[in-house]
C-alpha cells in the first residue's frame, strides 16, 4: 500500500485518534489478546473456527471503493528528499515473505477475521523492494554474511562477520582480517556525530547484531574461549570487540541476552541455574564497559539486568546504557518471565533506547532484531515464529508512533528466509496453524498448511497430524518437513524489505542485500555519503505532534458501504486544505492506515 510520506505520528495524536478503537490496546505494553499475551487454549479454540469473508466483499462495490482508496493514497504519496536526521532498522531474522504472510493470517484471525486482509504493522509503510540474500559464496545464505551486507554495504561469505570478501570462513590470519574490514552504518553514524544503538533478543553477540561492531572470520567466535589457538593478537572474540573496539565501545545503547560471554568461571548465573561465564581469560567485560564509562562521566551511565532495572533507568541522565538479560538468547515472547526480575520485551527495550537515542540533536541510527523468528524456524516450530513476528510488528508499531517519517529513515527486513510454504488449496478464513481440507492423494492423510522443506519435524513414515500428541493448533506443534535435518536450514528466496521517511523511495525493484547501507548512507549523509547536495541543507522540520487545524475522526463503524473510510476522510481533508493524521482505523477492513496530510 502506498500512503503519503509526510506522516505525523505521535502518541498524543494516535491516542487521541485511537480511542475506545479496536487499535487502542495496540500502543499499550500488554497488548492484550491481539499479540502475544495468548494462552495457549485461546490460540487453539480460535484455530478451530473457520474464518467467514465479510458478506460485503461479493459486491464488486467493495473491491472498487478498496481501490480507489488504495488509489488516492498511492497519488498523495511525495517523496521525501531531505536529509534523514535518524535511521531506525529492523531485521526480523528468518522473516520471510511466507512468514509475514502467515503471521498477518493469524493476527487478523485472533482478530476474528478471515485473516488474509489483515496488515501488519510495517506493511503500512509505503516502499517495498525485494532483496537478494545470497553470500559471495553461497546460494543459500547465514545470518552473518546477510547481516554483513546489509549493514556495511559489502558482501562477504558466508559465517563471516564486518570483512570483505578477501577473508575465507576460519581464517586465522589476524593481519588478513585487519586489512579487510569493513565499517558497519552505525560506525559511520558515530563519526557523523549521531547516537547508536543495537537492540536483539539474541545474545548480543550473535551472528546480526554482531554485524554492527564485530570483524571476525567466524562467527563463532563469540567467546575468548572459542577462538582458536592460532589466531593472534590484536584479534579478539566478539564479546571483547563490543566493549573495547569502535564503534561498540562508543554505543549509546546495547541490549539483548548473552551473559555468558562477558564473565569467566568465577561468575554463576542467577537467572541460569547459576552457570559460569565461559571466558577463559580472567575478563569481567561488565565491569570493564562500566570502569571505562565511569572514567568519561561518573554519572551518565546504566547497567541493568532485568525489567526492573530497566525500567528504573533514567532517560533524562543515561547516555550509555548496556542490559544484558539473559544467560544465552532471551526466551521466545510467549514464554518470557514477564515479573520484574525478568526479561523485557523488545518493545519495552526499543522504547526506552528511543528516549536516549533521541536526545542528540544530530540525531541517531538504531539497529533492532527480533532474532528469535528465525530460532523457531529452525525448530520447525512455526506457530512460535509467527508470534515472534507479530512482536517485532508491534515493536515497530510502537517505534513508528514515536518517530517522524519527516525526519527518519525506517526500514524493515529479513536477512534471509526460511524453507516454511503455506501450501496446500485451504479456503478463505482456514486456520493457518490448522489443518489443509484436502489429504494427501497417496496416503489419504491429512496434513497443515504450514510445512518445512527441511528440519527436525521429518517423520517416517508421516503421522497424522490431526492424531498427535499435540493439535496443530499448539504454539508447540513441530510441522512436517520433507528432509530430515538436526536444524532446519535457511532457505534462499529473495526477503522484503519495508521503508518511510527520508530516501525511502530508493528502496525499489529487486536489490542486493548490500544495497541497503547505502540507501541508509546516502539519506543520513554518513560514510561514503557525507557531501551530497542534500547533505548541506537540514533534515525536514519535524512535524508538530497535533497539526495546527485537526480534526478528530472517529471512524468505526462494520458496515461497508455507509462507513466513511479512513482513506476517504484522508482525501477530504486532504482537498480541504486541513491537516490530519490517521493512523488506525476501525472500519470494515480493519487495515492499519499510516497517512497524514499538511
Ligand atoms: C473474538 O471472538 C471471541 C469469541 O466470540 C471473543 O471472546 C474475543 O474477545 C474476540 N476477540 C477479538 C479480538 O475481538
Ligand atoms: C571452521 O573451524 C571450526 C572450528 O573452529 C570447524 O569446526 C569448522 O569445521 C571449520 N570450517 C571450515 C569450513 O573450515
Ligand atoms: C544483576 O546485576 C547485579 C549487580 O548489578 C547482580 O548483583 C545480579 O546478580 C545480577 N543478576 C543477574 C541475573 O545477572
Ligand atoms: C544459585 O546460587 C545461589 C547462591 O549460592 C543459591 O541460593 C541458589 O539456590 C542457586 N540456584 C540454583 C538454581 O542452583
Ligand atoms: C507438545 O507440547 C508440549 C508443550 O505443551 C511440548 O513440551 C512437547 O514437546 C510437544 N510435543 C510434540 C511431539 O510436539
Ligand atoms: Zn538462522
Amino acid at each position: 500500500m502506498k500512503t503519503t510520506t509526510r506522516l505525523v505520528i505521535g502518541p498524543a495524536v494516535a491516542a487521541l485518534l485511537l480511542g475506545a478503537t479496536l487499535a487502542s490496546s495496540q500502543f499499550t505494553e500488554r497488548p492484550a489478546t491481539t499479540t502475544t499475551q495468548l494462552n495457549d487454549q485461546d490460540v487453539q479454540q480460535q484455530q478451530q473456527t473457520v474464518f467467514k469473508p465479510n458478506e460485503a466483499e461479493r459486491d464488486a462495490g467493495y473491491w472498487q471503493r478498496a481501490g480507489k482508496e488504495a488509489l488516492l493514497e498511492a497519488l498523495t504519496y511525495k517523496p521525501v528528499t531531505s536529509r534523514a536526521k535518524n535511521g531506525l532498522i529492523f531485521i526480523g531474522d528468518g522473516m520471510s515473505l511466507s512468514t509475514i504472510t502467515a503471521s498477518r493470517i493469524l493476527y487478523g484471525q485472533l482478530m476474528n477475521m478471515s485473516g488474509e486482509e489483515q496488515k501488519l504493522s510495517f506493511e503500512a509503510l509505503p516502499n517495498v523492494c525485494l532483496v537478494k540474500t545470497y553470500n559471495l559464496d553461497q546460494q543459500i545464505p547465514d545470518s552473518a554474511a546477510t547481516a554483513t551486507a546489509i549493514l556495511t554495504g559489502v558482501k562477504s561469505n558466508f559465517y563471516t562477520l564486518g570483512v570483505t570478501g578477501q577473508v575465507k570462513l576460519n581464517e586465522t590470519n589476524c593481519q588478513t582480517i585487519l586489512d579487510n574490514q569493513v565499517d558497519s552504518i552505525l560506525r559511520q553514524a558515530q563519526l557523523g556525530g549521531k547516537s547508536t544503538g543495537i537492540i536483539t533478543n539474541t545474545r548480543i553477540t550473535h551472528a546480526t547484531p554482531a554485524a554492527a561492531y564485530a570483524h571476525t572470520s567466524n562467527r563463532r567466535w563469540e567467546c575468548d574461549s572459542y577462538l582458536p589457538k592460532s589466531l593472534g593478537a590484536p584479534c579478539k572474540d566478539i564479546a571483547r570487540q563490543l566493549i573495547e573496539d569502535e564503534p561498540g565501545k562508543k554505543l549509546n545503547v546495547i541490549m539483548g541476552g548473552g551473559r555468558r560471554c562477558f564473565f569467566g568461571p568465577n561468575f554463576a548465573d542467577p537467572a541460569a541455574s547459576n552457570k559460569s561465564g565461559l571466558r577463559q581469560d580472567g575478563r569481567n567485560l561488565i565491569s570493564q564497559w562500566i570502569a571505562s564509562k565511569r572514567d568519561l562521566n561518573p554519572a551518565n551511565f546504566a547497567f541493568v539486568n532485568s525489567t526492573r532495572d530497566l525500567r528504573l533507568v533514567d532517560v533524562a541522565k543515561t547516555d550509555y546504557l548496556l542490559g544484558l538479560f539473559s544467560y544465552s538468547h532471551m526466551s521466545y515472547e510467549e514464554l518470557r518471565d514477564r515479573g520484574q526480575n525478568g526479561e523485557p520485551s523488545l518493545n519495552e527495550m526499543t522504547e526506552v533506547a528511543l528516549k536516549i537515542l533521541s536526545k542528540n540533536p544530530n540525531g541517531y541510527l538504531l539497529l533492532v532484531e527480533g532474532g528469535r523468528i528465525d530460532h523457531a524456524h529452525h525448530e520447525n516450530v512455526a506457530g512460535v515464529a509467527l508470534r515472534e513476528t507479530m512482536a517485532l510488528s508491534w515493536t515497530i508499531q510502537k517505534a513508528l508512533a514515536s518517530v517522524s517519517l519527516d525526519d527518519t529513515l525506517v526500514a524493515v527486513t529479513a536477512d534471509h528466509g526460511h524453507a516454511m510454504t503455506i501450501n496446500g488449496l485451504a479456503p478463505r478464513g482456514n486456520p493457518i496453524l490448522g489443518l489443509s481440507h484436502f489429504q494427501e492423494y497417496s496416503s489419504k492423510l491429512p496434513y497443515t498448511t504450514l510445512l518445512y522443506g527441511n528440519g527436525p519435524g521429518h517423520q517416517q513414515p508421516r503421522r497424522d497430524p490431526s492424531k498427535g500428541q499435540n493439535s496443530t493448533n499448539s504454539p508447540y506443534y513441530v510441522q512436517y518437513a520433507a528432509i530430515h535435518q538436526d536444524e532446519a536450514y535457511h532457505d534462499g528466496s529473495d526477503v522484503a524489505l519495508f521503508a518511510g521517511g527520508p530516501f525511502a523511495h530508493l528502496f525499489q525493484g529487486v536489490q542486493e542485500q548490500s544495497y541497503i547501507a547505502h540507501v541508509f548512507g546516502y539519506s543520513m549523509c554518513i560514510g561514503l555519503y557525507s557531501n551530497q547536495p542534500h547533505c548541506d541543507q537540514q533534515s525536514h522540520p519535524r512535524n508538530p505532534k497535533t497539526p495546527a487545524n485537526s480534526i478528530l475522526l472517529e471512524t468505526g463503524g462494520k458496515s461497508s458501504s455507509a462507513s466513511l473510510t479512513p482513506s476517504r476522510l484522508f482525501s477530504a481533508i486532504v482537498s480541504a486544505g486541513l491537516s490530519a493524521t490517521l493512523l488506525y482505523s476501525s472500519n470494515h477492513l480493519r487495515r492499519p492506515l499510516l497517512g497524514a496530510a499538511t
